[in-house]
């Protein structure tokens, strides 16, 4: 039989997932099924208790799920602390260890496969979310000179700045307090790109020199990546690559192997500019 792994999210057909740890799967020769578990709030403790207690090896944990599997987990890491959210349950003999690899995929993602390279630069994070917070700690090892968190509902961001303060140099504020300011990297961890929007931000945040990457991602850009294209950002990404990275570590931390994503991210672009072409 082999090792069983699942990702438990509400929706969560439309995943890549499973596509992804397939590749990652047979490149590396390990023998292990990985499947979606479609599971509402109310069920979600129970059905991840008994994947685990019918032998289940390992899970992904996706939305709305990621702070409810901080609770039920019997440790978690310290970047799932920070995040205070879990996208890998990793189980170990002594319990079911709470993991979060997303702040560390956007890590990979901007440094490895993007080869970005800055010092102390000005970041601008728009949104204080679930996936802002998620992409703090890797924000703040980048070693800013300021992290601005901005935020539609300002309140929102000036809590998050607050509760990392300790770890960097954080501020806070509101959309249009961003006038004539101009930041060397900006990452939207907003959901608007869901709903095709971008947010309310003064177009001179971005120059010539400026990195915009969104990590939410689609077939064809997202509004926030055509946002960025039109104003002249130096590069202009979404998250295909944050997703793989997330997961190439999740694969690592469960079977010890750490996969080449590269062919992978190429599989999945191509399939992803497939998806944009065609008329439905
Ligand atoms: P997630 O876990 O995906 O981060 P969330 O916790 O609901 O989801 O947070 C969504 C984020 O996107 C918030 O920062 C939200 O701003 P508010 O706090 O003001 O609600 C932001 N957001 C959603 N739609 C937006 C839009 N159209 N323009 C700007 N920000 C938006």
């Amino acid at each position: 039989m082999p090792d069983a792994y699942a990702l438990f999210g509400y929706p969560v057909h439309h995943s890549w997932s499973p596509f992804i740890h397939g590749m990652f799967a047979r490149q590396a020769g390990q023998d292990m099924s990985y499947r979606l578990l479609e599971t509402p709030p109310e069920r979600f403790r129970n059905d991840v208790l008994a994947f685990f207690t019918g032998g289940g090896a390992g899970a992904n944990v996706t939305l709305p799920h990621k702070r409810a599997a901080a609770d039920l987990v019997n440790e978690l890491t310290r970047r799932a602390q920070l995040a205070d959210a879990v996208n890998t349950i990793v189980r170990r003999d002594e319990g079911l260890v709470g993991d979060n690899t997303d702040g560390a995929g956007l890590l990979a993602d901007l440094t490895r496969n993007l080869k970005l390279r800055w010092d102390s630069p000005r970041i601008l994070l728009l949104g204080a979310g679930g996936a802002a917070r998620g992409a703090m700690e890797a924000l703040l090892s980048l070693q800013p000179r300021l992290l601005m968190i901005a935020n539609r509902t300002v309140g929102r961001a000036v809590e998050l700045a607050t509760e990392f303060a300790e770890l960097g140099p954080v501020a806070a504020c509101e959309f249009s307090k961003l006038e004539h300011r101009s930041f060397d990297l900006i990452v939207n961890a907003t959901s608007a790109s869901l709903h095709g929007d971008v947010p309310l931000v003064p177009i001179d945040v971005v120059d010539s020199t400026t990195t915009c990457y969104d990590m939410a991602y689609g077939a064809g850009d997202t509004a926030f990546v055509a946002w960025a294209k039109r104003l002249g950002a130096a590069h202009a990404e979404q998250g295909w690559g944050m997703l793989v990275e997330q997961a190439a570590e999740a694969f690592q931390l469960w079977r010890g192997v750490q996969p080449d994503t590269a062919p992978v991210l190429a599989a999945l672009r191509r399939r992803a500019a497939m998806a944009a072409r065609s008329p439905s």
